[in-house]
């Protein structure tokens, strides 16, 4: 089987690439940079493993340009879409850097390129719209993603999961509530703050719920997703970390693995707004006051979600926080 991931130079699509690989799967791996991703994968012994015997091969393409993803999705088994814009959750409008722009276009751009490629030529009404030969169509979304939500990225989310869900082609969706683990730039960057701060900042009251996921667990869902077509056959699953707590707990938890003692620093979410308001103007725009609102939401993945996942893939064994944050033992 061939799977295109998109976003494989990414965090979660990066870590997707790696559990495919390591199941014995050939993936072409999406990138704008076919010569900085194939570097990454050669810095690692399943991209190396895979590279020789000929199961990672890379293609050139940007998902806000519909013509550079038609050979992309050519000849695949399965499109899996984990692109998100470059300085998110900051947005930069003037360089086309939005979550309508990247995640919904792109989406889009994506379900188009598969349309241009795998159209059935009879098609009509009532007829199929795409060849047997078309993939299914695999999307990484949010656990907030909703078309009540009053946030631009929720609503992005939402708004490509609908196109997704009207193609016509065989889909899942994997909604990951916050994923941490080795090379995440969250908690690793809130983190970091405690290498050289006696305090640790966040936005907000810290008391917003969460079910942090470890991001091995969206690897290995992902590969028993693409391994098993039927019980995940146009599903939307919510996927969140076993445990649900605060992101005070959370991050207390975190500095505890690393036996750091630091006070968390509350600062209020309209003086956050106010320092992105100015930020956002500051060369690589560190900050806007829409990415306040972003790092201090809540989002949760319910108890259905839980009972969905375990009735569908009832060998999906999430990871327990405390052994996900085993990574951080080496930064004590
Ligand atoms: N991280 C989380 O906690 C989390 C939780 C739930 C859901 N998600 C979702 O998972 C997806 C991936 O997130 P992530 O954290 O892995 O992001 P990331 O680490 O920032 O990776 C983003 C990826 O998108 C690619 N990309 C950016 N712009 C592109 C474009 N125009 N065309 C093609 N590729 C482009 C980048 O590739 P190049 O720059 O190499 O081209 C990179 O591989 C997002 O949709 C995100 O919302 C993330």
């Amino acid at each position: 089987m061939t799977v295109l991931v998109s976003g494989s130079t990414g965090f979660i699509g990066g870590t997707i690439t790696r559990h495919l690989l390591t199941g014995g799967h050939s993936v072409r791996a999406m990138a704008r940079s076919e010569s900085r991703a194939r570097r990454m994968y050669e810095a690692t012994p399943a991209g190396r493993e895979a590279l020789a015997k000929g199961r990672l091969t890379f293609v050139e393409a940007d998902v806000t340009a519909l013509a550079t993803l038609i050979p992309a999705v050519a000849d695949v088994d399965a499109v899996v879409q984990a692109v998100q814009f470059t300085g998110a959750p900051v947005e930069d409008p003037a360089r086309g850097l939005t979550y309508m722009q990247v995640d919904y276009g792109g989406t889009l751009n994506l379900l188009g390129a598969i349309s241009e490629v795998y159209s059935a030529s009879t098609a009509g009404q009532g007829m199929a719209r795409f060849t047997d030969k078309a993939p299914r169509f695999l999307y990484m979304s949010g656990i907030t993603a909703g078309a009540d939500s009053p946030y631009m990225w929720d609503h992005a989310k939402w708004l490509a999961e609908e196109a997704i869900r009207a193609s016509g082609l065989d889909w899942t969706i994997v909604r990951g509530s916050w994923a941490f683990g080795p090379g995440d730039r969250a908690l690793n960057r809130i983190l970091h703050y405690s290498d050289y701060l006696p305090v640790v900042p966040i936005f907000g009251d810290g008391e917003e719920l969460l079910t942090p996921v470890f991001v091995e667990d969206i690897g290995r869902l992902w590969r028993l997703v693409i391994e098993n077509p039927d019980p995940a056959k146009d599903m939307t699953f919510g996927l969140g970390g076993s445990e649900t707590v605060t992101l005070n707990e959370f991050l207390r938890l975190a500095l505890n693995t690393m036996r750091r003692r630091r006070p968390i620093l509350h600062i209020p979410e309209p003086i956050g707004k106010v320092q992105g308001a100015i930020m956002q103007h500051m060369p690589g725009r560190p900050l806007s006051p829409d990415a306040v609102d972003f790092v201090a939401q809540e989002g949760v993945a319910t108890e259905a979600d839980r009972a969905l996942l375990a009735e569908r893939f009832p060998e999906f064994e999430g990871t327990l926080l405390r052994e996900g944050l085993g990574y951080l033992k080496t930064r004590e």
